[in-house]
């Protein structure tokens, strides 16, 4: 089969155990690209797959190798390799990348079961988001670009005891019993994962308040790595430098306990990172034009259009903190990504023939 290289896919890899804003992320960055990503039409409707004009959105769950019942028999969890087929995977990703279409699995998160295979085209931009993106070192290899999302297990517990127990009637002790379930694999399989990602965001309760452990005042760290193609990390006033920024007082109107941000150059799994941190949250959302525009290299449009996106997803977990701001400007970065690899493409033919 000859296929077009001017087309091929932009495949991003999403890693974060489950339930710590993966799909909150998605949409952030679907809309950056323009428009929502929804489930495919007339198909499965308990497929895991997310679709807009640009992006297709691939669960890696559908790469179960044991379903529910299998897992169980043989003791594993859906966390362990075991239980996940990265040969599969791997062809996969590779076919859409290189513009051919696949069958893909689904696994059924209502049943614990493997459905039929659904249809996937290759789109533009191709994410691959679950537990195991980074995992694979042959899968590791087709992606452009990286992002894992580091929920402290603090904030992790907080997160589930306000979705499990509110939303879903589980006790306190039945969510702590099944996130210390959960984390010798996480440990082993999910977590390790961090030293590949080209962008971490990691969440941390906050340090604003001593002692604090409630899971409400976040403080995130966006960890970008330096040195990745067609990715440049984001600045606070004067690259390379170390700054603590206090914005509150005449500019912004922060209560107890304020806002504090950090940026600096630091080594992660002994790379060379830069550091854009915040600690606490935005009372006035309008306020955050404040911030951005001492922000350099965010990969705006136009002036503003952090501001805008924020608004725009008020509504959104965590549009107030760290969280909603990093994953928005991850979401810009990924977009700036895309279209220089597709420049670089357009313009590698010309090359080809001048020479
Ligand atoms: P995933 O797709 O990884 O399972 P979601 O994006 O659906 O995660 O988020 C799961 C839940 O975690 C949300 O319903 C919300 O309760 C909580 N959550 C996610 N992101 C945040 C955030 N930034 N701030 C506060 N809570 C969050
Ligand atoms: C993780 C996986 C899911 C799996 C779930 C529970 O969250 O992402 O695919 O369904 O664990 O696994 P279980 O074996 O209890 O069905």
């Amino acid at each position: 089969k000859i296929t077009c290289s001017a087309d091929k896919t932009v495949v991003i890899g999403l890693a974060a155990d489950s339930g710590c804003g993966k799909s909150t992320f998605m949409r952030r960055l679907t809309s950056v690209f323009g428009g929502a990503a929804e489930p495919p039409k007339g198909g499965n409707p308990d497929s895991n797959t997310l679709i807009s004009d640009t992006t297709t959105v691939i669960c890696l769950d559908d790469y179960h190798s044991l379903d529910r019942t299998g897992r169980k028999e043989k003791g594993v969890t859906a966390l362990d390799p075991r239980a996940n087929n990265f040969g599969l995977m791997y062809e996969q990703v590779k076919a859409l990348k290189d513009g051919i279409a696949v069958e893909k699995p689904i696994y059924n998160h209502v049943t614990g079961l493997l459905d039929p295979p659904e249809t996937i085209k290759p789109p533009k931009i191709l994410v691959i988001e679950g537990l195991h993106p980074m995992f694979d070192q042959r899968v590791r290899d087709l992606l452009d670009f990286s992002l894992y999302l580091d929920i402290s297990n603090e904030v992790k517990f907080a997160w589930k005891i306000q979705r499990d127990m509110a939303e879903r009637g589980h006790s306190l002790e039945s969510i702590k019993a099944s996130i210390e379930a959960r984390k010798p694999d996480f440990e082993a399989y999910i977590d390790p994962q961090r030293q590949y990602a080209d962008a971490v965001i990691e969440v941390l309760p906050t340090q604003l308040i001593p002692g604090d452990n409630e899971g409400k005042t976040l403080r995130v760290r966006l960890i970008m790595r330096e040195g990745v193609k067609y990715f440049s990390p984001v600045y606070l006033f004067d690259e390379g430098s170390t700054i603590s920024w206090i914005p509150c007082g005449r500019k912004l109107t922060c209560s107890y306990p304020g806002i504090k941000f950090f940026y600096g150059p630091e080594t992660y799994f002994g790379n060379e990172v830069s550091v854009l941190e915040m600690d606490g949250q935005f009372d006035r959302l309008d306020e955050l034009i404040y911030v951005e525009s001492h922000l350099s290299n965010l990969s705006t449009k136009f002036y503003g259009e952090v501001t805008q996106q924020m608004l725009k997803h008020s509504d959104f977990p965590g549009s107030n903190n760290g969280t909603g701001l990093f994953q928005t400007i991850i979401g810009l970065k990924i977009r700036d990504l895309y279209e220089q690899i597709l420049a670089s493409k357009a313009a590698a033919p010309l090359e080809a023939s001048k020479a």
